[in-house]
């Protein structure tokens, strides 16, 4: 049987107040294993976005509670939050999030200079993951002199960098040709899960759902139905 690594229950999220009020997640509860790669699909708008961030502790849910790997996160006060999550949870934006004014290099880094990891160390370590993600050579420059296909790779080294147990990308193809998108999927797939990872996609991108182990839908701020994916039997 294999092991919860998230049990979400009973989130919900509102934003604003009386006539302007929305209802982004409404109830929802699911569990993520280890070893699986999840997909949540839904359109735009659907509340993806703001349940990624209520499970990854970056977004106080109204009600409902996260428990990962067996620790209530939503129960830790604000610094433990922060430090649970720099350690275990690696998250990679839709739109990158890269430092311009940093190297490529020095972008990987960053969790671990946030940790206080001497910098010297820092920067061995995250070349370690550049290298990983075919990416050694690009050290250097600064992220705009990268593909959008590259950037993506290097927010994927940046999410690895303090070896994460969960990782949660959200849309991560959505800026990228399709050969590039699912390039990146399968990378992280075949480099990144293992049995003691979890690793969650956000995605609208219907050529990679076959890469997904089960698909959680989500419709109006619910979540509405489960599928096992094609790769659910590998
Ligand atoms: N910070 C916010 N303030 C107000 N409304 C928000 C905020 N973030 C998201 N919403 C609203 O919550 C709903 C769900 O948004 P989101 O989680 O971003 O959906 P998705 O990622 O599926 O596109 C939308 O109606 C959106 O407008
Ligand atoms: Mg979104």
């Amino acid at each position: 049987m294999a092991k919860v690594a998230i049990a979400a229950r009973g989130l919900n999220k509102i934003f604003g107040e009386g006539e302007a009020q929305t209802y982004a997640v409404r109830d929802v509860s699911f569990d993520a294993y280890f070893g699986e790669m999840l997909y949540i699909v839904g359109p735009s708008g659907s509340g993806k976005t703001t349940m990624l961030s209520m499970i990854s502790g970056i977004l106080r849910p109204n009600s409902g509670s996260v428990e990962i790997d067996g620790t209530d996160i939503w129960s830790l006060d604000n610094d433990a939050i922060a430090s649970f999550r720099l350690k275990r949870i690696g998250f990679v934006f839709q739109d990158y999030h890269l430092f311009p004014r940093l190297t490529t290099v020095e972008n990987v880094a960053i969790p671990l200079i946030l940790r206080r990891v001497p910098w010297d160390e820092a920067i061995k370590e995250a070349m370690s993951f550049l290298e990983i993600v075919g990416l050694k050579n690009r050290a250097l420059l600064p992220p705009v002199k990268l593909s959008g296909g590259e950037q993506q790779r290097v927010a994927i080294a940046r999410a690895m960098v303090s070896h994460p147990e969960i990782l949660i990308l959200d849309e991560p193809t959505a800026s990228l040709d399709g050969d590039t998108g699912r390039a990146i999927v399968t990378f992280v797939k075949e480099h990144i899960l293992d049995e003691d990872r979890c690793i969650i996609v956000v995605t609208h991108d219907s050529r990679i759902l076959d890469l997904g182990n089960r698909i959680l839908k989500m419709e109006d701020g619910r979540l509405t139905k489960i599928e096992e994916g094609a790769a659910s039997h590998e």
